[in-house]
């Protein structure tokens, strides 16, 4: 049984829904009786005989649009198992608003009954899958979600590309519990990569209330349709001064918090913001060409880490845009590397029309030698890790 919670003061829509609902889902329809408009959950859940009964939360017509999303901000970090429909005409900034704040959907206020119907069917089937798997969907329970760093000592090797299809990846199979953040802070691109304009960037996620509020945080990220947040970096190049390694390190905490896995693309070499995201990653993912120079600079990288005792719980070393027909194989770079390679990512250009078109591989479904060796990378962070991390406090190059 069901129960659906709708706070309005339009006096025909709780019976529209009682009706869509009637004979179509098992469930009762509790139009709120409080005197003043709820602020928290529990404002909610305290009008409810059964206080843990509850799966749908329709709020509006009548409620102030601001009060509505910073109530489904609410709702998405406490219980994130109850949907939360926002009823407002569909414009595309009230769209992006109720997204950011973790609705589930928008209820057009003069839906007809099929289509309140077909909303309600769905958001009680969100709230049963999220129910089922909470662990799928954000941080499991009190512990930190997986950082990954994607790095490189050089600029255009790919490590953009594999951060976001990483990224969409883990987002197929974690909807809302994946976000990428965009640390090449100058110059990034993750918002050309993915197709999409952020209203934000990691400037505003590290100054304000942001940095004090996780909820307010997740208003900042921007969504993909894959169901992935990302979190771009800032317009100006000139910003980046203003963002320091604590700034990254608190941010990535906040994020491993909220999100089972939080997938950062850097600049290249080991700035400072790298090394805060490197300090505070589970797993480093390394990506170099295959030329002489790419190959020696990452050997450098390799060395400097481990001299800085900068040791992840799991090391992915990947080699992109590989063809091998230039005078080096793949045994050159491993014994130059001094270590093996994971995944090689061919050369094609399927993946530089991807770019192009900010769609990454793993969004489609076609399926080319470049599309599995990024799922080839993916499955590697499907077994669990279980060892504590090992390295100490933070260290920083010529500080
Ligand atoms: N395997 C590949 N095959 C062909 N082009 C690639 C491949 N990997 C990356 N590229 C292209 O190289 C360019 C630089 O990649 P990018 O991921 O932005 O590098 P980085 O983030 O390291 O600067 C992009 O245009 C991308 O499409
Ligand atoms: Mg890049």
């Amino acid at each position: 049984m069901s129960r659906y919670v709708v706070v309005t003061d339009d006096a025909a829509l709780p019976g529209r829904l009682r009706s869509a609902a009637t004979g179509q889902l098992d469930g009762v329809v509790h139009q709120w009786q409080g005197a003043r408009l709820p602020v928290w959950p529990a404002d909610i859940r305290n009008e409810l005989a059964e206080p843990g009964d509850l799966d749908v939360v329709v709020l509006g017509p009548g409620m102030p649009l601001d009060l509505a999303l910073a109530l489904t901000t609410k709702f998405e970090a406490e219980s994130p198992d109850v949907a939360v429909l926002l009823a407002a005409p569909a414009d595309p900034g009230v769209v992006l608003s109720a997204l950011r704040a973790g609705a589930r959907d928008l209820l057009e206020p003069d839906a007809d009954a099929p289509a309140i119907t077909a909303l309600l069917h769905r958001a009680v089937g969100s709230a049963g899958r999220r129910r089922s798997a909470p662990s799928d969907q954000t941080a499991p329970g009190g512990r930190a979600g997986r950082v990954i760093a994607v790095v490189s000592p050089k600029g255009g090797v790919g490590k953009t590309t594999v951060a976001s299809n990483l990224a969409i990846g883990f987002a197929k199979s974690a909807p809302h519990g994946t976000v990428l953040v965009d640390l090449d802070l100058q110059f990034g691109d993750v918002g050309s990569a993915l197709a999409i304009t952020p209203e934000h960037s990691v400037y505003d996620a590290v100054h304000g209330p942001a940095r004090r509020d996780t909820m307010v945080l997740k208003t900042f990220l921007s969504a993909h349709p894959s169901g992935l947040y990302a979190l771009c970096s800032p317009d100006s190049p000139a910003a980046a001064a203003e963002l320091t390694g604590d700034d990254v390190t608190h941010l990535l905490e906040q994020l491993a918090s909220q999100y089972r896995y939080v997938v950062v693309d850097t600049a290249p070499g080991l700035s400072d913001h790298t090394l805060a995201a490197l300090d505070k990653a589970t797993d480093f993912v390394f990506v170099s060409g295959p030329d002489v120079p790419g190959v020696r600079g990452m050997r450098k990288e390799l060395d400097v880490l481990a001299e800085l005792g900068m040791h992840p719980l799991k090391r992915h070393m990947v080699l992109n845009s590989a063809d091998f027909k230039a005078g080096i194989t793949l045994r050159d770079v491993e014994s130059a590397l001094g270590t093996s390679i994971d995944v090689v990512i061919p050369h094609s250009r399927a993946v530089a029309l991807s770019t192009n078109q900010g769609s990454p591989l793993l969004y489609g479904t076609a399926r080319g030698p470049a599309t599995k060796a990024f799922q080839k990378l993916l499955a590697r962070f499907v077994a669990p890790i279980a060892s504590p991390r090992r390295y100490g406090p933070r260290h920083r190059i010529g500080a």
